[in-house]
């Protein structure tokens, strides 16, 4: 058998999405309900658990690893775990150790992480108003994320920025957010809202804006040219001439992106989904924990998921609890 992870649509497998905790210290409406309620902490994978399946799928060909939470960062001790997966960068092993932030607690750990081997950080923000930002995370201050983002540049972090496009919410802050990201040479990725969870609270802060009416309000004020790159998932760029900046538009509703999909996701309770948009989902943490000293039946398990990966995904398909929605939080898959 070769180290390789390839489905039965010859996708190879060579990114894994990692949730290291469900938990975050915001409550984007939509996102998180205000009271949420936890998972206890027997049912996470341990950060001893967490580099083992990490570096079970490293073995088995993942050359990319992006870690998520929920707040990846509001995990005790998660400095550990960055520590250990650097050991797959100085060998080359892992090409790549990226993670998806809320940058609340990045000026604590923007160093550290740089130490570790990070490059590259995507950090959430929607809004360039106080006020705004409070009332869509609910429980964030701004000047805590711009302070996170301004030490991650200084520690030699390239940052994107992912912002949740929501008409009558930030619609109004296009061209605000592009320049800013432009000033501060980051780039930037809009994302349609998707309808995961209840989305109670989702009706007062905006609705749905279709990312091809943000591409057409900043085509007015820029010259985009299309960029052909596709990274294997919902994501695709554009050039802006005037600033150099790329822009992403990520349409997770749309199925145009599934014959080319890299990726499989990690829940922070060891299941793995083989796509976001299904419920479909392999158990791996049984295989893990009840065999500590042999890693075959985890490699079997995980090969026997991969062997399971559906060909595309059908967010508005019965499948589903009835109407197309998720029934789970992305907070859970880690987006
Ligand atoms: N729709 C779109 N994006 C979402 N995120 C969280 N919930 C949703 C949703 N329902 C985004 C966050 C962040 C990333 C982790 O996922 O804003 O950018
Ligand atoms: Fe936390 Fe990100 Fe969800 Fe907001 S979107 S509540 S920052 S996990």
């Amino acid at each position: 058998m070769t180290n390789t992870l390839v489905d039965p649509f010859q996708r190879a497998v060579n990114y894994l999405r990692v949730s290291v905790t469900d938990r975050c210290d915001f409550r984007c409406v939509y996102c998180m309900t205000e009271n949420m309620s936890f998972l206890p902490k027997k049912e996470l994978l341990s950060l001893e658990e967490l580099d083992r399946m990490c570096s079970a799928f490293i073995n088995l060909g993942v050359k990319k690893l992006r870690i998520t939470g929920g707040e990846p960062l509001v995990r005790r001790g998660i400095m550990t775990f960055f520590d250990a997966m650097a050991r797959h960068l100085e060998s080359g092993a892992l090409q790549e150790l990226t993670l998806t932030t809320n940058g609340s607690q990045l000026s604590r750990f923007a160093k550290d992480l740089a130490a570790a081997g990070v490059k590259r950080v995507n950090v959430s923000l929607d809004t360039l108003n106080d006020e705004k930002f409070a009332r869509v995370t609910r429980w964030g201050r701004l000047s805590q994320v711009i302070k996170g983002i301004d030490a991650a540049q200084a520690a030699g972090l390239r940052i994107k920025i992912n912002a949740v496009a929501l008409r009558g919410f930030n619609e109004d802050e296009l061209l605000d957010l592009t320049k800013w990201c432009a000033d501060r040479d980051m780039d930037m990725t809009w994302i349609e809202v998707m309808p995961m969870g209840d989305m109670e609270g989702i009706e007062r802060i905006g609705q749905f804006w279709p990312l091809g009416d943000v591409r057409a309000q900043l085509g007015e004020h820029y010259t985009l040219s299309e960029l052909s790159e596709r990274t294997g998932g919902p994501a695709r760029y554009v050039r802006l001439e005037e600033t150099g900046q790329k822009i992403g538009f990520i349409t997770p509703l749309s199925h145009n992106f599934c014959e080319s999909c890299n990726r499989v996701r990690l829940t922070c309770t060891g299941e793995l989904y083989m796509c976001l948009g299904q419920e479909d989902r392999a158990a791996l943490r049984d295989a893990l924990r009840e065999n500590p000293d042999d890693n075959a039946p985890l490699v079997a398990a995980i090969r026997t998921a991969i062997a399971n990966k559906p060909k595309g995904h059908d967010f508005d398909y019965s499948r589903q609890d009835g109407d197309g929605q998720m029934s789970r939080h992305m907070s859970h898959t880690g987006g």
